[in-house]
Parts: C-alpha cells; structure tokens; sequence
C-alpha cells in the first residue's frame, strides 16, 4: 500500500507551522474511479496510501469529488478499522492483550511501552517515530506475549526486550 505514492506535504510560506496537501495523486485516483459505483472504499484506500492516513482536507476533497456526503464518507471511513484519521508515526508497535498474552505479562509490556514513549497505547509520539497500539490476539498465541513491530512479529516478549526493539527504531 504504501508503494504507490509518496506525498505530498508542502508548507506555507511562513514555514512549517501549517501544512498544506498537495491534491494532485489523489485526483488521479479520482479520476480512475470517476462515475464507477463502490468507489468510496478503494479510493479511500489509495488515498490512504498517498497521505499515509486521511486528514479532513482529503476527505472533504474526495467528498467533492465524488458528490458523496461527507458524514457518509466520514461513517465509512471511522467504520473499518484499516483507515486511520490520526496521523501515524513512522513505526507501528502492536502488542497483543488478547487473553493468552495477557495472562502472560502483555500489560506489563503496554506500561512499558508507554513509559518508554511517553504516550498512552492507541497514541503517537509527538516526533511521529511511533505509533503504538493494542490489539487483541495476533494468532500466535503460542508465541505469547507477542507483538508487532512494523511487519515483524516478535514472540516470548519481556518488557526490556520491548524497550530495547523499541529503541532501536530509526
Ligand atoms: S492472545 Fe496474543 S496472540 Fe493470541
């Protein structure tokens, strides 16, 4: 996904403090998906893919676009838990609280985290290094505690082991 376009933020002429998207992919999209039915989802998803999230002004955009409601797009959009609103930080640490990770420390491993962070588990850093999340069985359970970092599941966790991974993302 995130292969297809890479973006597309500028700033304004006063610098960084307000960040301005540049709307040129995500009108190629549009326009592959002009008058097609069931275009919300995938374009959506591609516009997910350019921005690496959907801010308002990409929704309010699409919604033009598309002449589709914008609280319709905004039901979709909060509706699947693939598309996120938020932005994202440039790592995603999972770790698993589902039962069989929980009762094997997966809470301590979230504090851990969150100390190490300095955000709560559904937050990102302020410097957008990471995300870190909690999710609810990954299908290792054997492996627990597990989590994900990025696209590496990391199995047997201890909380300094976590850390420590953590750490050593760029
Ligand atoms: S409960 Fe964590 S992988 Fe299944």
């Amino acid at each position: 996904m995130v292969e297809e376009v890479q973006a597309v933020v500028g700033t304004t002429a006063e610098g960084a403090a307000e960040e301005t998207l540049d709307m040129a992919a995500l009108d190629e999209v549009l326009d592959q998906y002009e008058g097609q039915e069931g275009a919300l989802i995938p374009v959506l998803q591609r516009a997910q893919a350019i921005y690496g999230y959907l801010p308002p002004e990409v929704l309010e955009h699409i919604s033009d676009r598309l002449g589709t409601p914008l609280s319709q797009i905004y039901g979709v959009a909060t509706f699947y838990a693939q598309f996120y609103l938020q932005k994202r930080g440039r790592h995603a640490v999972r770790v698993c609280d589902g039962t069989a990770c929980h009762v094997r420390g997966a809470g301590k491993i979230i504090t851990a985290l969150e100390k190490e962070l300095g955000v709560q588990a559904g937050e990102t850093t302020p410097d957008y290094r990471v995300t870190l999340e909690v999710v609810y069985c990954l299908g290792s359970c054997g492996l627990s505690p597990v989590a994900v970092i990025d696209e590496q599941v990391v199995g047997r966790l201890i909380p300094e082991k976590a850390v420590a991974l953590v750490r050593e993302l760029d």
